[in-house]
């Protein structure tokens, strides 16, 4: 049975990483898939391979932007605001300037996706994954910035899950905070250090399991989240972290 038969899904930051391994789970659990990204090359190259799926030129942080891409959609039953970035660097390092852009694209975009999908969303009902992080709920010294914005995800989503509820718009909001996921976002991390071999090592050290986890083990989360199954479930925190959250 398809478990997400007759969804329409649109996945922010889906060209690549977590955003395309829940693309391809979603097509394959029967859903129709709009793949929004600024990288057009992937994206568009992602929804010909999946067949089920279009891409969308969407810049997360920008309302102009969010309007267009969502104004080509009749429909979405399911948004997952997962397009993000991630700055290194502890409160001495980090810039203002790195820290507006990580805020940016990491909490505005979340704040202005879920404001533009809305009124598409509350007419039926549907389900808003939210891609917070580890980085959400554990602080680490070297990641002032993305600590903040995936924190202010992991709260805001609480906040729009108690708000729906009260209106009765039958959507659920849920984030999810994966441990460290190798995907494109770990690379470019890894460029950003001067010892890129002992940042990978600690972050293999902070998963009790030993390993990093692998973008399919977050897609599965996002389809339970994406269909009727988790109907009960809202402003909760879905950790899929091998352990590192505890
Ligand atoms: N990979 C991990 O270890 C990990 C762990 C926890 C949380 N996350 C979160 O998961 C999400 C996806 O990460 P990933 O690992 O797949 O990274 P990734 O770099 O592979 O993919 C991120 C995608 O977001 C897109 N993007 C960036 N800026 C954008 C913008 N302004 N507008 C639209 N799209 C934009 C990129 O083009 C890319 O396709 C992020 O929010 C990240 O913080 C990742």
């Amino acid at each position: 049975m398809a478990r997400l038969a007759g969804k329409i899904a649109f996945i922010t930051g889906g060209a690549s990483g977590l955003g395309a391994a829940i693309a391809r789970a979603y097509v394959a659990e029967g859903a129709s898939v709009v793949i929004a990204d600024i990288d057009r090359e992937g994206g568009e190259a992602l929804a010909a391979e999946l067949g089920a799926a279009r891409f969308v030129y969407l810049d997360v942080t920008t309302e102009a932007s969010w309007a267009e891409a969502v104004a080509t959609c009749e429909r979405i039953d399911v948004l997952v605001n997962n397009a993000g970035i991630t700055t290194l660097g502890s409160i001495e390092d980090v810039t203002l300037a790195q820290f507006r852009h990580e805020l940016d694209i990491d909490v505005l975009g979340v704040f202005m996706g879920t404001q533009a999908a809305l009124p598409k969303m509350k007419v039926h009902g549907g389900s808003i994954i939210n891609m917070s992080s580890l980085s959400g709920v554990k602080a680490s010294a070297n990641l002032v910035a993305y600590n903040a914005a995936k924190a202010a995800v992991t709260l805001m989503t609480k906040s729009c899950a108690l708000h729906f509820a009260e209106k009765g718009y039958g959507i659920r909001c849920n984030s999810v905070h994966p441990g460290a996921i190798h995907t494109p976002i770990i690379d470019k991390v890894l460029a950003q250090s001067d010892d890129p071999d002992a940042l990978y090592r600690s972050f293999v050290d902070v998963h009790p399991v030993g390993r990093l986890g692998k973008p399919e083990e977050i897609a599965a989360i996002a389809v339970y989240l994406g269909s009727d199954e988790s109907a009960f479930a809202t402003g909760a925190e879905f950790r899929v972290d091998g352990g590192a959250s505890i």
